[in-house]
Formats: C-alpha cells, structure tokens, sequence
C-alpha cells in the first residue's frame, strides 16, 4: 500500500457553536509528505480554523481530516506526536523564566527521560540559531528571536508537520528574515502548511491554498497565483511591489530576488547597452 498523504481532508466543514454561517464548507485537499504549501486569502477566510481542525484543536462538523492516515479527533495521541503549531503572536506559549526551559516544556509534559530531553532541547536551539540564549529570559528577546523560541519548542517535539499560522505577521522585517531562513532549512525534512499575507513568502512553495468564505478556491502553482490578475482581484491578494515591477518589466515573477537582485536585472536590459554597441 501506498504511504497515506500526509495531510488528507476530504469534504471538510465546520460551524462555530452558535454561528449560522459555517466558517468552513467543502474543503478538500492532500498535501503529500515533503511538500511546502502555503496559504492564503482574505482575513475571515477560514485559514485558522482549518489549521485547527488539522491538529484536532476543533473537531470536524462533517467530511473527513487525515493526518497520516489517523483522525486527530479519534486519534489525537497519533497526530499531536505528528503536528506542530506556531501561532502569529510570539508572546503567546512563552512560559517559562529561560529560553531553555521554554524550548524543554514540551517534552517534559510526554516524561522523555534527561538525557535525551537535554540532547533534544541542545539540538532545537541551534536548529533556529539561538546557541548561546539557553539562559536568557524569554521577555529580554526581540519578537524573532521569541518566535525562534517558539518553533524550537515544536522541533524539541520533532513533529513530522508544520503547521504556521502567520508566524511572521508580528514581526519587524529584520525578525520575519530570521524566522523565514530557519522555516527554508526545515524545509527537505519537514511537511509545512504556511499561512501567509505575504505573498512573497511562498514564490517557491510547492502550491498554494487560496481560501476565502471559507471555501477552498484554489490549489494552484505560485507561478499560476501571482500570474492571474482574476484570481488576485477575487480573493483581495495583492503582488508586493517588488513581484509587480518584475511583471511589468516582463521577467519571469516566480523567481524569489531581492530589490538589488531586480536592479541587477534592470541595469542588465538597460538601453545604455544597446546604445553602446
Ligand atoms: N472562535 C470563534 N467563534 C466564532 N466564530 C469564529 C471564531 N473564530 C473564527 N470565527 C469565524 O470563522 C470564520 C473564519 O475565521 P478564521 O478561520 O479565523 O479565518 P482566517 O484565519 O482566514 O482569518 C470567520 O467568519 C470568523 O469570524
Ligand atoms: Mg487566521
């Protein structure tokens, strides 16, 4: 038999307690082991909710959630050992007075013996670049540096999937960097659903979710997403400048560059070239 998907929903609705609209209908999607996926769309979308039905946080109205097969409602031992989960807000799930017994929590709760715990802890903390900061307090940090807290408290646990709801939206341009390069590592030995407002965050994801009304509208390669002014307009997504100078100029959008990268570019095709020939 195959491997199960990694991530499975099929049919997938839920209405929160009290709400007539439901805030996800006839969701429907796999996301096989390995794969980057990124999602968006516009706020109220239903992005959140699904991640919580993926990790067992909601329980599913009707339709069916598979994480490697198991249920996270019947199973949920099975897909808490699985699944990770960085929130937007870094300060949340901060707890402890070290960094160090931060990134451990996790661990101590499933009684992993010392030994281990201390390789685990050590291992999770260089993984996002914070050697050095096991004894600091975790209000002394800067918000990247929390939110690297964060996801070395979930690679402690060594889940099998990410899950990333707007881990960077808090976060000052010099803190989202940190954040993106540690999530790119993690990339080859991780499954990673990544819930973003930027869209240049996932330029080399392997697909995208776009969600809106709490329906799945689309599940397209970034090259199809940035490239359809339709699909943008619909779901409230707009290019950042960057992806729109690039489209006007007529380069390939996909391509993930910096604003020197694109001057580079431009400086290339410059008419001054041609003149001099
Ligand atoms: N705890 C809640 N109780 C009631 N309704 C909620 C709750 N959380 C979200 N909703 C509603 O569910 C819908 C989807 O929200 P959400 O999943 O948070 O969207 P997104 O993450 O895409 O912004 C929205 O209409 C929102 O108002
Ligand atoms: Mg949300």
């Amino acid at each position: 038999m195959p491997d199960p998907a990694s991530i499975s929903c099929e049919d997938l609705s839920y209405a929160y307690p009290g709400e007539a609209e439901p805030a996800l209908s006839g969701v429907g999607f796999e996301v096989r082991a390995g794969e980057y996926v990124g999602v968006v769309g516009p706020n109220g979308g239903g992005k959140s909710t699904l991640l919580r039905l993926l990790n067992g946080l909601l329980a599913a109205g009707s339709g069916t959630v598979r994480i490697a097969g198991h249920d996270p409602t019947t199973e949920p031992f099975e897909v808490r050992q699985r699944v990770g989960m960085l929130f937007q807000n870094p300060e949340n799930g901060l707890v402890a007075p070290f960094v160090e017994d931060d990134v451990a929590f996790g661990l101590e709760n499933l009684g992993v013996p010392r030994g281990e715990m201390r390789a685990r802890v050590r291992g999770a903390i260089e993984a996002v670049g914070l050697a050095g900061y096991e004894r600091r307090e975790p209000h002394t940090l800067s918000g990247g540096e929390k939110q690297r807290v964060a996801l070395a408290g979930l690679l402690a646990l060594e889940p099998e999937i990410l899950l990333l709801d707007e881990p960077t939206s808090m976060l000052d341009a010099a803190g989202r960097r940190e954040v993106l390069d540690r999530l790119r590592g993690l990339r080859r030995e991780k499954t990673i659903l990544h819930v973003t407002h930027h869209l240049e965050e996932l330029l080399d994801a392997d697909r995208i979710l776009v969600m809106n009304g709490g329906e799945l509208v689309a599940d397209v390669y970034p090259a199809q997403l940035i490239s359809d002014p339709d699909l943008l307009a619909r779901n409230y997504l707009v290019l950042p400048p960057l992806l729109r100078l690039a489209s006007g100029l007529g380069l390939e959008a996909k391509k993930p560059r910096t604003p020197e990268d694109l001057a580079r570019e431009i400086q290339h095709r410059s008419p001054r070239r041609t003149e001099a020939r």
